[in-house]
């Protein structure tokens, strides 16, 4: 970590006074706790009602009238709301703060909390026998699998609704802005490592007449994109090629642009290196290897290299036991291992991402 970094995110000093500081220490204490209670609150509908009663906001026995929950209920969730910021009180009157405002209006936060409750949240139990072991110790809440990656077409509902809507909520809002860099690089022919459901396939096939588009995934994911893709009326313009990148030892080379989405971030450094040298291998000399990706060390404000710590721990604990969102240097170390060299690096794509447009050493 640079001084830069430490000193953006305040990480270079210690921020609390002793009562800040007893103070956090409890909350990191009853964190679990908070979090169940802050979801209920959300899920039994109390912070909307105090959200609809506006600035002059609500007693207590008007939101018994609207919620159906025993006055105990309420009181004990209120309470927590109080504690957590999350609400304040006026005289009898309870009002939705700013921090109750973003749990029920910013969508990034919503698919942040619902990807911990839905995704992480049971699973963290195991947390220490995943850091330990380098196993995602965490994903047998779900089953009995090795990684993540084969089980999400067949976690439960809710579980595979919040997972998707977590990595899509992050991805779409970028690939609006990263195709307009890639369509400068002028591509007949993409390769999609990575390209999961067909979202950025089906994206770059609609916003530009004459490109086509090859997916690269797991059998899995390749049987639902193969469908999406026959809804968008894109058969023509987008084929698949199941495969598995860690066993494969050669690729197809067609593509004049190599594309991965959210996709290295998947894997532990020896992996990415060894995806990294087969495409290497197998494309052309003269195409182009775009990696679009999340680093913290990149993130302009502190909530957004805290919001990548946290989602690490869901690669070591759930999704395959060691991964993470890296430090951007350790992608640069790999790259230039493969014999890459990185010709543009261009910040801050929508929610934090970084393109990487990379090109052959040799
Ligand atoms: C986090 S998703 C990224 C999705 C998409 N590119 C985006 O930007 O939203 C990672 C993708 O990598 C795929 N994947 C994971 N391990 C793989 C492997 N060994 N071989 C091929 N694809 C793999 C997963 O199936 C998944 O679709």
């Amino acid at each position: 970590m640079t001084e830069q970094e430490t000193i953006r995110y305040g990480y270079h000093r210690d921020r609390y006074t002793a009562l800040d500081a007893i103070t956090e220490a409890q909350k990191i204490a009853f964190y679990p706790i908070f979090f169940q209670a802050i979801v209920s609150m959300r899920n039994t509908g109390i912070l909307t009602c105090i959200d609809q009663a506006g600035k002059k906001g609500i007693t207590f026995e008007e939101i018994e009238k609207k919620i159906s929950l025993s006055s105990y209920a309420i009181e004990l969730l209120l309470d927590i709301g109080l504690s957590m910021h999350v609400i304040y009180k006026s005289d009898q009157y309870y009002i939705l703060g700013k921090v109750g405002h973003y749990l029920l209006h910013d969508k990034m936060t919503e698919v942040n909390l619902n990807f911990t409750q839905d995704i992480c949240y049971q699973s963290m139990f195991y947390l220490q026998d995943a850091l330990e072991s380098g196993t995602p110790e965490g994903l047998k809440v779900f089953g009995d699998w090795k990684t993540i990656y084969p089980a999400l077409q067949s976690l439960p509902e809710k579980a595979k609704k919040s997972w998707f809507e977590f990595d899509h909520f992050y991805s779409d809002h970028s690939f609006p802005i990263a195709f307009s860099h890639i369509e400068q690089l002028n591509p007949k022919h993409i390769y999609d490592v990575g390209g999961n459901t067909g979202k950025w396939a089906i994206y770059c096939a609609q916003h530009s007449t004459d490109l086509k588009v090859t997916l690269l995934d797991l059998p899995e994911q390749i049987t639902v994109a193969k469908k999406n893709i026959n809804k968008a009326g894109l058969d023509e313009r987008i084929d698949s090629y199941p495969i598995d990148l860690l066993t494969a030892k050669m690729l197809p080379n067609k593509a004049d642009l190599w594309w991965m989405s959210q996709f290295l971030d998947c894997f532990s450094v020896e992996q990415i290196i060894y995806i990294l040298k087969l495409i290497h291998r197998s494309m052309k000399d003269d195409a182009v290897l775009c990696i679009m990706d999340l680093f913290w060390d990149r993130q302009s404000f502190e909530a957004g290299a805290l919001s990548l710590n946290a989602t690490s721990l869901y690669f070591t604990c759930l999704a395959n036991g060691n991964s993470r969102f890296y430090h951007s240097k350790v992608f640069y170390q790999c790259l230039h291992d493969a014999g890459f060299y990185i010709e543009k690096d261009i910040d801050n794509l929508s929610y934090g991402h970084t393109l990487l447009i990379c090109k052959k050493i040799n």
